[in-house]
Parts: structure tokens; sequence; C-alpha cells
């Protein structure tokens, strides 16, 4: 039985709810600059932009379309049902995980529904959409709130926190992530350091050089069910056929 789990998500978790992800076909990145929308810089240079591309991505979460899937919900069942810590750090900025019951949560890139003074850091509650009516109240004369989002060149949320529960954890599982963005595409090599299994469910095929022990493919709301009751059942992950061993690459089914 684990003692300590660490859950990365990252946008594929959140796909088959209805939001694209950034880098697969059709990704956000593909329609939009990350220097643009996504950068102090581009925020500076040009904030109603800014504003417009987070206010669409709240529109989207408005949408009654829009709901947390399978995935999400498994991570809650293990949640609730696992006896150990556990800590979900997500890369996503949407409020799935929460409206499907997680709370041992960590949004190390931000929250779409939360903006922050510039000055401050204070966070607020966003209660619409951005624009330049939404100022502060912490700071005189009152201050146009950005989102709560953490763009390239800032720092993540939480790292401390994150760090200690991944330096003492013994399994570290990421779902839905490229892990092309940093530092959350190290976090598996300091759980592989500090002898934690890792495993990584994704709808991709495992890397060649994947960093992970064990690899699941396909879809988190298909496969994150079968994984969560494997896991309550005291069973370890290693038992699963799905190794990623020497660059041959395992392809197991739970
Ligand atoms: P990416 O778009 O880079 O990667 C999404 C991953 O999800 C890919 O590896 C897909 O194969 C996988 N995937 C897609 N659909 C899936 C499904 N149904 N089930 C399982 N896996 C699936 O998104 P992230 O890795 O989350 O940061 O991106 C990391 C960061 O880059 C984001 O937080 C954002 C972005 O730039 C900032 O904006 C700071």
């Amino acid at each position: 039985m684990y003692q300590q789990i660490v859950i990365l998500t990252g946008a594929g978790i959140s796909a088959e709810s209805g939001i694209n992800t950034f880098r697969d076909q059709d990704g956000l990145w593909e329609e939009h600059k990350i220097e643009d929308v996504a950068t102090p810089e581009g925020y500076a240079r040009n904030p109603v932009m800014v504003e417009a591309f987070y206010n669409a991505r709240i529109a989207q979460l408005h949408d009654g379309k829009v709901t947390p899937n399978k995935g999400h919900h498994a991570l809650v069942k293990l949640e609730q049902e696992f006896n150990g810590e556990l800590l979900i750090v997500t890369q996503n900025i949407d409020d799935l995980h929460e409206r499907a019951g997680s709370r041992r949560l960590l949004h190390m890139h931000g929250e779409l529904f939360k903006s922050r003074c510039p000055q401050s850091q204070q966070t607020f509650m966003l209660q619409d959409t951005f624009g330049p009516e939404h100022t502060c109240t912490c700071c005189i004369p009152a201050q146009r709130l950005r989102p709560h989002v953490v763009w390239f060149g800032e720092i993540p949320i939480g790292l401390d926190r994150i760090q200690d529960a991944l330096d003492s954890c013994d399994l570290f599982i990421a779902i839905g992530t490229s892990g092309t963005v940093y530092p959350a595409a190290g976090f598996v090599d300091t759980a592989n350091y500090h002898g934690a299994q890792t495993i990584e469910v994704n709808l991709a095929e495992a890397d060649r050089h994947s960093k992970f022990q064990y690899h699941v493919q396909g879809k988190a709301s298909q496969r994150l069910p079968d994984l969560v009751n494997h896991i309550l059942q005291g069973r370890k992950v290693s038992d699963l056929s799905c190794a990623v061993t020497d660059n041959l690459i395992g392809k197991g089914d739970i």
C-alpha cells in the first residue's frame, strides 16, 4: 500500500470535457502566440488582447457543456478513499477538479476564476470577466487587476509545498501532460530520485526517452478509473504490465 501519492495533471485530463489542450492538433498554441498571451511582456504590450484571450476561456467554462469527466471523478474517489497522503498538482487553470469534488489540490499555474493585484499580489475572486473596470481594493490608486495565471517567465505557485510532497512520495502519477514546461516536467526526476514509483497516463504512446517507469496509454477518462481501483485495492503499479524499461516500451494493460 502506498503512503504518499503526488498526482500531476495537465491539459489532457480536461480534453475530454471539451477544453482544447495546448500542443495537440487544434491546440491553443496553434491559434495564439505564447509571447502575446502568456507572458508579462505580452500583457504589458496589449492587456486588452490578453484579457480577451482569458475571457474566452472563462466563457467556455461557463458554457454548460463543459463538465468534469470520469478522469476527474476517478481522482476524487482516490482522494476520498485513499488512507495516506495525497496531493493533486494541476497545471490547468480551469476549475474542473474542484467541480468534480477534489479538495487536496494545488493550481501551480494559477486559476482562471481569480484575479490578482499586480502591486500587492493580493488575489480576488473574479466575478465576471476581465476588463479595465476590474480594479483592486487594496491600493491607492486602485490597480487594474490582472489574470491570476502564471505566465512564462514567472514563478509557479506552491513550489515549496510541491517539493516537500515529491521528496517523500512513494507514487507519482502524471496525467495528460506533454512534459514540455518546467518545473512541472522535472517533477518525475525528483520522484524517481527519491525512490518513488512513477507512472504516466497519456493518450500518446510512451516516449522512447521517457523518464517514467510505467506508462498507461489511453484516454484519462477510460484509464483512470481502473488505475484508481488498482491503487485502492492496495496493489502497486509495478504489478501492471506497462513498464518502460531500457527504451523498450511495454504497452501493458491495467
Ligand atoms: P499540452 O497541450 O502540452 O499536452 C497535453 C497532453 O495531454 C499531451 O501529451 C497529450 O498526448 C495528452 N492528452 C490529450 N488528450 C488526452 C486524454 N484524453 N487523456 C490523456 N492524455 C491526453 O498540455 P500541458 O502539458 O498541460 O502553461 O501543458 C503544460 C503547460 O503548457 C500549461 O499549463 C500551459 C502551457 O503553456 C502555461 O500557460 C504557463
